[in-house]
């Protein structure tokens, strides 16, 4: 089902990187899911899954996003305005979620995030519920710019917020950045760089590991963990990797 949500702010992280802020009436959803934003064209319907940024308690809907130049969708989400609206499906879905992590196994948490992709994330870091589970938390956030880095203030007040609980790894491949990693994220695993940054080891005896994004990244990384003994999350076989590919 479909319902109208208005614009009420955007944030303009770059020229291509957006936020959306919306005032519309959903279902309840958990951290980690997605909504479909939606226009008609033609009498036809274009539809895209985008993922909730907020908390689920917030008073609004978030969407992060990156206007993809021959997209169908995107160049329109961009050209919003306060006041303006778009239709959003009611009811959020998606498994990559919290509470679909096996209860008994890993005491530390991976977030391994690409781009737009870091939205999830942040949504399930403004919940209770990782900090109440997990020992340690690393978030690895890999972009091509600095300036990509969207939500990274928030971030850092967060890892403060949570010292010694929350390490935050950039992966910027780009251009230099101080303070970040500058190789793709299966690299950094590859070669133990971003363990080393984060002051945490990654091993299927102790880690969950979450990963969304780009499907190169989600590819790559899920072998080189499948190498080191870590398994696909399936409700029929608990397991340590969950992921959500954006395309
Ligand atoms: C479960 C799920 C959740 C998603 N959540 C988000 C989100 O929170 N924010 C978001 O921007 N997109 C998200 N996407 C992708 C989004 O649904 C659209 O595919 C994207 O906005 C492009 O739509 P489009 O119609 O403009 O381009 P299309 O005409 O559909 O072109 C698709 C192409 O655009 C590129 N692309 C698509 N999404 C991205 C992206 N996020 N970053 C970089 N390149 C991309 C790829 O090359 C892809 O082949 C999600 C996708 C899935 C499946
Ligand atoms: N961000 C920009 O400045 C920019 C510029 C032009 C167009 N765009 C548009 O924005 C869209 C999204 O760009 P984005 O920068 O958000 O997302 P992206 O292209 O998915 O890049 C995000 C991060 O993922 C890395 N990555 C890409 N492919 C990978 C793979 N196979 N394995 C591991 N890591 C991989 C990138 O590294 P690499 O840098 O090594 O690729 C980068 O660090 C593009 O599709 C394009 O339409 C963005």
């Amino acid at each position: 089902m479909w319902t109208s949500a208005t614009v009420i702010e955007r944030i303009d992280w770059n020229d291509k990187l957006f936020t959306l802020r919306l005032a519309a009436d959903i279902e309840p959803f958990i951290a980690g899911q997605f909504i479909k934003l939606s226009q008609e064209r033609d009498g036809k319907r274009v539809a895209r899954a985008y993922s909730l940024v907020n908390a689920p308690n917030a008073d609004y809907l978030e969407v992060l996003a990156v206007r993809v130049e021959d997209g169908q969708l995107s160049p329109s989400l961009h050209d919003l305005n306060s006041g303006d609206q778009i239709e959003i499906s009611t009811r959020a879905a998606g498994f990559m979620t919290l509470d679909e992590l096996p209860a008994d196994m890993g005491q530390h948490l991976w977030l391994l995030a690409t781009g737009t992709a870091v939205g999830p994330f942040v949504s399930m870091l403004e919940t209770e519920q990782p900090w109440q589970r997990f020992k340690r938390i690393v978030l690895v956030y890999g972009v091509r710019l600095q300036e990509d880095l969207a939500y990274w203030q928030r971030l850092q007040e967060l890892a403060q917020l949570h010292q010694g609980q929350l390490e935050l790894v950039a992966c910027v491949t780009r251009e230099q950045m101080p303070g970040a990693l500058e190789c793709r994220i299966p690299d950094g695993l590859a070669d133990g760089s971003i363990e080393q940054q984060a002051g945490v080891t990654l091993s299927a005896q102790d880690s969950q590991v979450m990963i969304c994004g780009n499907p190169g990244m989600v590819s790559g990384a899920l072998e080189l963990l499948q190498e080191r003994g870590l398994a696909k999350n399936l409700r029929r076989a608990p397991g340590q990797i969950t992921m959500e590919k954006y395309w």
